[in-house]
């Protein structure tokens, strides 16, 4: 099964409204190949600033975070619905800084699933283990407790109403990255997982995004893993000249 490559820019609590335009408007005029999506993810205070540059573009406006409710007290929060409308299409959720910095539970990350799937948004559902877990021989169950827990009740009648990020904590803006070998059987295992969890055709069909120190050095050989559809970058999606070598990946042989 062909699946479009997704390249995600997770921008984290960097960039002032001014910088985010600058990057948002400099990866807009690249030329982005037509077979691959591109979103950007500046933090909330440029959403919709990056938004009005993207406009008219093919770059996909997503959003770090979303809170499940529609409304109310929820001091801090943004609701999917201020996300729709202030032109979001996807939202990351459950990335491993907010697990670990901030506490977010897999019950958590379960109601902003479904509070961003109510919505319309597809989520970015972000998973992954730490060094310790993966040393003591954890990696699996610990991603297939994430995944299941992460997508409790989670009804999906297409492949392309989710996209599951695997991004390692070890690899995440230390430099390390997975080896293809462990990104491809990693990828692997969450693919049969999600076969288990839904009809084949709807798991084949979504796209498993790798994130944890992609660059352009290492991108065409992560792209050409069999399971690897995508990725999530943090610190070289900072700068337009290696975040647009990244879109531009090509296949290694
Ligand atoms: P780095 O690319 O900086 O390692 O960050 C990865 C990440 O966390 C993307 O969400």
């Amino acid at each position: 099964m062909e699946r479009r490559p997704l390249l995600a820019g997770n921008w984290k609590m960097h960039t002032t409204i001014a910088e985010a335009e600058a990057l948002a408007r400099a990866i807009a005029q690249t030329a982005i190949p037509a077979d691959r999506d591109v979103m950007l993810a500046p933090p909330f205070t440029a959403l919709a600033a990056v938004g009005r540059v993207l406009a008219g573009s093919p770059v996909l406006l997503g959003a770090q975070n979303v809170c499940w409710e529609e409304k109310g007290a929820f001091t801090g929060e943004i609701s999917p619905a201020m996300l729709q409308d202030v032109g979001c299409r996807q939202v990351i959720i459950g990335h491993s800084e907010r697990r670990h910095i901030f506490g977010e539970t897999d019950g958590m990350i379960n109601k902003r699933v479904a509070g961003a799937a109510r919505f319309g948004l597809v989520p970015v559902l972000c998973i992954g283990e730490t060094l310790e877990e993966r040393e003591s021989g954890q990696t699996f169950q610990v991603l297939e407790r994430q995944l299941r827990n992460g997508l409790l009740d989670i009804k999906l009648a297409s492949g392309k109403e989710l996209v599951v990020a695997y991004e390692p904590v070890w690899a995440i803006g230390t430099g390390k990255t997975a080896t293809v070998e462990q990104a491809q059987e990693t990828h692997h295992f969450v693919r049969n997982l999600l076969i288990d969890m839904y009809e084949k055709n709807i798991a084949t069909q979504m796209r498993i995004l790798y994130g944890g120190s992609v660059n352009p050095d290492n991108v065409d050989a992560l792209m050409s893993q069999d399971d690897v559809d995508g990725a999530l970058v943090g610190g070289a999606a900072l700068k337009a000249d290696s975040f647009c070598s990244i879109i531009n990946f090509k296949k290694s042989a």
